[in-house]
Parts: structure tokens; C-alpha cells; sequence
């Protein structure tokens, strides 16, 4: 069945008229700090994770604990690598780890700048060209938009069929339309075939190929997962070249005299980090992980992940959605039991009681619902141990650094993230718990602004 996001009731929420009051003023005034800020910033924009932060975040946040350029920074749940970005832009060494292939591989390639740029626009003059000259022999001529029907219906313009051929398995027809899906793969095709100087340059293709197909696409990511109307047809040769464009003018002004700092990426999964960051290796960790908002964060992914192959059937997407921390009904197994580690703790019983006590009072007996508690506390065990592992990466005083947001997603409870967090945390061995508003963040289900709350701990010295 298709995903469609469904905000909880509008209902009141007494936590929420308790806590009303519990900030002053928020660090940045109210929206700058959302994760759409980062098209403005450069190489940033080259894919921006929708439930990703602004690199606003991880600046500010570097400016505070004055990192200099002798402090290694790492972010174990990295996205496509905004705070690996901005410490890179100082000359700071960073660390940065996702479970996601798609994030991974666009993090690694984001950070990569040392890229011979005449290379790069030949390659690009050389594919565009071959492109050009593919769409032709196929009669698929670039997109007429006053004339788009009869495009599709003329002579050798038969996309339907060469559809048939060209759609991965597990892309749905509604979610990329005919004549845009066989112009991506004619694309796809050139790009993946191609003789590059190096496999540097070849990335960075791959990466303009692969961020274009969400925006020729019909489906969107934010908030939710959703499909819109179907787009008949999309200049697949505009967006690329457009994209090119964009992510060469920006290595070039990005490299020029530059130092380059080490920046390593790891794929894998955060409750193990420090077989990837080491021990006593990290001087600050600064991260949004999932929250406990029923996001399943592959979805936010499915299009690039399916067009470019990283995961192409049912079994590819529960690798990776294995490796992830528990955060949506989705994404939960039998086997799971990180929920032991944190089941003595009073303040995630209270949450659960109420989400059974509001399920039962419903009547609410389908299969996700059933799943609501077993989330919850899989989600705290699951960042039991992320605290643990980041206790053995963190150097003696360093400090990790978490964006997070409160909750309504299970039947209306209001989950506190970052107060509980922070217990987790304690409980972890991690000390100095402290929270600060980041921004407040309008919620989708109530007349209520949510906290976008920032929980700094630190491991102890001795
Ligand atoms: C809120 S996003 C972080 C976005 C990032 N700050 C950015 O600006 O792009 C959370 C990320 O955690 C990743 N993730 C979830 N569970 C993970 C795990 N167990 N280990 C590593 N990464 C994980 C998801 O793939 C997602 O990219």
C-alpha cells in the first residue's frame, strides 16, 4: 500500500500548555535554521536531505565550543554530510558515519573537492554531448512544453513501450511518469558507461545524475513521503546540465586555496560507531539523529536509492533499514530488543502507559498501533547504546552535541525527546546533560510550535 503521512488528531496537549514557557528565546529566530536554508550554501545544495539540518546548525554550534583546526569533529548520523561540510570549509578533520547507501555515497562525494575541473567540464561537454545526440536517434526530442501530449503520441516518440523496459522493478509507474523515466535512463545508461579520467570525476556524474531524479519525478518528501499529480514529461537535459553547472562552479570556488583536511566517511550504523571513529578519537560530535516521529528515513531516499541502484528489491531496503535506529512502525523486527537497556526507566514507562491507555480507550487494535510502545522503547535502548559508543569515541571533555524534536506521532503523546535523552544519556555514563531551544518548529498536527531542542553532554575526564 502507498505511504501517505498522516499527522496525528488535532488534539489538545497538556505537556505542551505545561512547557509553554520552559524556553526564553530560541538561539535563531524562528525558520533559519531549517534544513531548506542549506540550497543557498554552497556544494551544501548539491542534495539536501528534507529532514536534514541547516548548516547553520553545526556552525553555530562549532563557533561555541571554538573548535580550531587541531580538533577532529564527527557526526555519527551524518545524512549527506552537512556538519562534515562546514567543518571541512574550516580546515577541521571530521568523521561521519549514515546507515542509508544513497546518504552515504552523497556525503562522501560532497566532500571530496579535490577534483580537476577542466577534467570535469570536459567530461561534462563529452556526456551532454552523447546525450544530445541519444535523445535524437530515439526521437525523443528535448521537452516541447506548449506540446507535450503530441510528443508523447508522435512518430518514434513511443515512451510507454521503451518504459516498459527501462523501469527498475521496484519503481511504481506513479512515482516517475513514461517520458521522464525513459530520459533518466537513457541518461543513466551514458553516465554508467562512460570512460572517466578517474573515480573521482565518475562520482561526481553519478551524483548530478542521481539528485535530479527526485525533481523529475512525481513524488515529494516533505514532510512525509508523497506522490502529486504525474508530470507528463520533464527536460531531463536541462535539470542535468543545470545541476552540472551548478556543482562545478562550486568546486571551483570551493577548492581554490584551500587546505585539504582529512574528511572519512563510513557506511554502517551508529550504535556501533566506534569500530568506524575508533576510541578517543572525536573532540566534538554534533548530530540530528532520527527522533521518535515516525519518519522511516529510506523513504525519504526511495527514488535516488532505486534510480541509481543502490537498493533495488524488498531485501536491499531491509539491509538498510536494519542498520538504522528504530524510529517509525515500518522499520521494526522480532528480534529487536534494545528496549532491555533502558526498560528500568520511569520517564519512558510514563510515555508508553499513556500510549496504551490512549489505545485502549480507542479501541485502536491494527497492526501499527501495536507496535507504538515496542517503538518507543526500542528507539530509547537503540540511543542507549549510540551514548555508550560515542562515550568510548569522545576524547576525556569532549562533548556530543544532538538536535532533536519533541513528538506527537503516537496517538498524541507528547514525547519530551531531548529531557529524555538526556537521562538516557546520564545512564550511559555521559555527564553535564544541558538543554538549549534551537528554533521552535510549527508542528502539522496542532496549534502548537514544537521545541527543535539542542542536548549537549560530554564524557567525563577521568
Ligand atoms: C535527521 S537525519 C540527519 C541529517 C543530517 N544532519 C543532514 O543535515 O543531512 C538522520 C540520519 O540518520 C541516519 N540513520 C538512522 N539510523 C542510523 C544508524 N543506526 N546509524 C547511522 N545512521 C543512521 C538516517 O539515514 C539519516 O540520514
Amino acid at each position: 500500500m502507498a505511504f501517505t503521512y498522516h499527522p496525528p488528531t488535532r488534539k489538545e496537549c497538556k505537556v505542551c500548555e505545561r512547557i509553554i514557557d520552559k524556553h526564553e528565546k530560541p538561539l535563531v529566530t524562528t525558520m533559519d535554521g531549517r534544513a531548506s536554508n542549506a540550497d543557498n550554501f554552497p556544494i551544501h545544495n548539491w542534495y539536501n536531505f528534507v529532514l536534514g539540518y541547516s548548516p547553520r546548525f553545526p556552525d553555530y554550534i562549532m563557533e561555541r565550543e571554538k573548535v580550531t583546526t587541531n580538533s577532529v569533529v564527527a557526526d555519527p548520523f551524518m545524512g549527506s554530510g552537512t556538519t562534515n561540510i562546514c567543518a571541512k570549509s574550516r580546515g577541521v578533520e571530521s568523521l561521519g558515519l549514515d546507515a542509508n547507501d544513497f546518504f552515504h555515497f552523497a556525503a562522501e562525494t560532497k566532500l571530496n573537492w579535490s577534483i580537476d575541473i577542466q577534467s570535469a567540464k570536459s567530461v561534462a561537454a563529452a556526456i551532454l554531448k552523447q546525450y544530445e545526440t541519444a535523445l535524437k536517434k530515439y526521437n525523443w526530442p528535448a521537452v516541447d512544453q506548449k506540446n507535450q501530449l503530441s510528443l508523447i503520441a508522435g512518430k518514434g516518440a513511443d515512451y510507454q513501450e521503451a518504459a516498459v523496459k527501462l523501469r527498475p522493478s521496484a519503481l511504481p509507474e506513479r512515482y516517475i511518469s513514461d517520458a521522464p523515466l525513459v530520459r533518466l535512463m537513457l541518461l543513466k545508461k551514458i553516465i554508467k558507461s562512460f570512460h572517466y579520467p578517474n573515480e573521482s570525476i565518475k562520482r561526481l556524474f553519478v551524483m548530478a545524475f542521481t539528485t535530479i531524479t527526485l525533481p523529475a519525478s512525481n513524488v515529494y518528501y516533505g514532510p512525509g513521503f508523497g506522490v502529486r499529480k504525474p508530470k507528463l514529461d520533464v527536460d531531463v537535459y536541462k535539470l542535468f546540465k543545470a545541476k552540472l553547472k551548478r556543482m562545478i562552479d562550486d568546486l571551483s570556488v570551493q577548492s581554490s586555496g584551500k587546505v585539504e583536511v582529512d574528511s572519512k566517511t563510513y557506511l554502517g550504523d551508529a550504535r556501533l560507531m566506534s569500530e568506524c571513529f575508533g576510541t578517543d578519537t572525536v573532540d566534538l560530535m554534533i548530530t540530528s539523529p532520527p527522533y521518535p516521529g515516525d519518519h522511516e528515513y529510506t523513504k525519504h531516499s526511495k527514488i535516488e536509492l532505486i534510480c541509481m541502484d543502490f537498493a533495488t528489491d524488498i531485501q536491499e531496503f531491509r539491509v538498510i533499514k536494519k542498520r538504522m535506529l528504530r524510529g517509525s512502525t515500518t522499520n521494526i523486527y522480532k528480534e529487536d530488543h534494545d528496549g532491555d537497556l533502558v526498560r528500568d526507566m520511569q520517564s519512558i514507562r510514563a510515555v508508553t502507559d499513556e500510549i496504551d491507555r490512549r489505545l485502549k480507550e480507542d479501541n485502536a487494535t491494527s497492526g501499527f498501533e501495536k507496535l507504538y510502545t515496542k517503538l518507543v522503547w526500542e528507539y530509547f535502548g537503540g540511543m542507549y547504546r549510540v551514548f555508550q559508543e560515542a562515550k568510548k569515541s569522545l576524547k576525556p571533555g569532549g562533548k556530543f552535541v544532538l538536535l532533536v524534536s519533541d513528538s506527537h506521532a503516537f496517538k498524541m503523546v507528547h514525547i519530551e525527546t531531548a529531557e529524555i535523552l538526556a537521562e538516557v544519556a546520564v545512564k550511559a555514563g555521559l555527564v553535564k546533560p544541558h538543554i538549549e531551544l534551537w528554533q521552535h518548529k510549527a508542528s502539522t498536527s496542532h496549534k502548537y510550535n514544537l521545541f527543535e531542542e539542542v542536548l549537549t553532554v560530554e564524557k567525563p575526564r577521568a
